[in-house]
């Protein structure tokens, strides 16, 4: 039975496992909170990037010998293998803590068993303490392992009768100055930011976090299939690395240094589930989708949104482009529907989160 304390110091471990969102992949994000034998907090700590020292040992080395006879609070089951760091269970069981208690299982089978290891050595540990948080702090990852490709997270801001621009193209600027820096905040958590070529030709985007203390750049994402991109395009710039994914045969001999990735074409169009692929192959765990409408419709069709971010403004054009295009939806009995998690409302406009049904 977890008591009021347990609850308090797990809570501080999901928070601190949050400060590592966008900057671990391929890692999750994790966070740990160890208190003395007498419950007092003797240390903290969050698994910061992939190759440095998990959350784990951050924490221990910051309880020192007061972990001895301690719990240790941690979000995601305790590591039982040596990759780039040692095992986190057998430094726990080093450590002298008498008691672990953690969130969520590791579903990774290159690094479950932790639980088992340290009961094997005398420790007691107790598991699915504020689970369903913990699980929602790490959702990106946790779809990644599922999924075998990374998160698609499709942002978008429109009015609130779902236009994203006038009927004569205007649209700077539908949503808030607020909701724009929350933007960056969604992209400061991802390891990939995407946009398709119609937004990359109308919006010149720069796609790089701004305003964000300590953010970890994005890789930038452009789907430019005949590679008519510019070499002056604000994408390019020394901000935020940049990839432009292109046909086969897409002449890019005007664009030399820009990491290019060629990919078959399909109909004329890059394929969702190859793109996803290659980007999992490159350490990409999670995607923020920009748009525009044409490639979220792309991605939806494909079944490749986990979940959905809008930004609806108090506003009403009557005219002008949908936030979607064509999902490849043609009667109600196949629509998307969704269910809500999150309604927050960012200066004067609705930040509304849902994820499809049944994900
Ligand atoms: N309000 C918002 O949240 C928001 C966000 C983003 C954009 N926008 C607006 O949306 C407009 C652009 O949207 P859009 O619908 O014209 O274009 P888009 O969705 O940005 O890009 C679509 C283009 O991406 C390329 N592409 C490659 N593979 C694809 C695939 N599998 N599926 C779909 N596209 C693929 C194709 O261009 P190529 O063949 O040329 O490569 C395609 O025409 C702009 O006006 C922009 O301002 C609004």
């Amino acid at each position: 039975m977890a008591t009021p304390a347990d609850i308090t110091a797990m809570r501080r471990a999901i928070a601190l496992a949050a400060r590592g969102l966008g900057s671990t992949s391929p890692n999750p994000v994790v966070g740990c909170v160890i208190t003395d034998a007498s419950g007092h907090q003797v240390g903290e700590g969050w698994h910061q990037r992939a190759g440095g020292p998990h959350a784990e040992v951050h924490a221990l080395r910051a309880a020192g010998v007061l972990a001895r006879g301690g719990t240790a609070y941690v979000t995601l089951e305790p590591c039982n293998h040596t990759g780039r760091t040692g095992p986190c269970a057998q430094a726990l069981i080093e450590a002298g803590v008498a008691r672990v208690v953690y969130a969520v299982g590791d579903p990774n089978p290159q690094a479950t068993g932790g639980a088992d290891t340290l009961r094997a050595a005398g420790v007691e540990v107790g598991a699915g303490l504020l689970a369903d948080e913990a699980e929602a702090g790490n959702l990106a990852w946790l779809t990644s392992v599922r999924t075998g490709r990374p998160f698609v997270r499709w942002k978008y801001a429109a009015t609130l009768d779902g236009r994203t621009a006038a009927a004569d193209g205007t649209s700077r600027w539908i949503s808030s100055a607020e909701s724009r820096a929350d933007v960056h905040r969604l992209r400061a958590e991802a390891d990939a930011v995407l946009v398709g070529g119609g937004t990359l030709r109308t919006d010149d985007p720069h796609l790089a976090v701004r305003g964000v203390e300590g953010a970890t750049q994005p890789l930038r994402v452009a789907l430019d299939t005949h590679a008519g991109l510019l070499p002056t395009a604000r994408i390019l710039d020394d901000a935020a690395p940049t990839l432009l994914v292109v046909g086969e045969d897409a002449d890019t001999r005007h664009l030399p240094g820009v990491d290019i990735l060629r990919l078959p074409l399909h109909d004329g169009r890059v394929g969702v589930h190859e793109l996803l692929t290659q980007l999992y192959a490159r350490g990409i765990r999670s995607v923020l989708l920009e748009g525009g409408p044409t490639l979220a419709g792309a991605f939806l069709a494909g079944g490749a949104v986990d979940q959905v971010v809008g930004y609806l403004a108090p506003v009403l054009l009557g005219a002008g482009p949908n936030a979607l295009a064509d999902a490849g939806i043609t009667t109600i009995t196949q629509a998307l529907r969704l269910d809500i998690t999150e309604t927050t409302p960012i200066g004067p406009d609705l930040r509304i989160t849902a994820t499809p049904k049944g994900a």
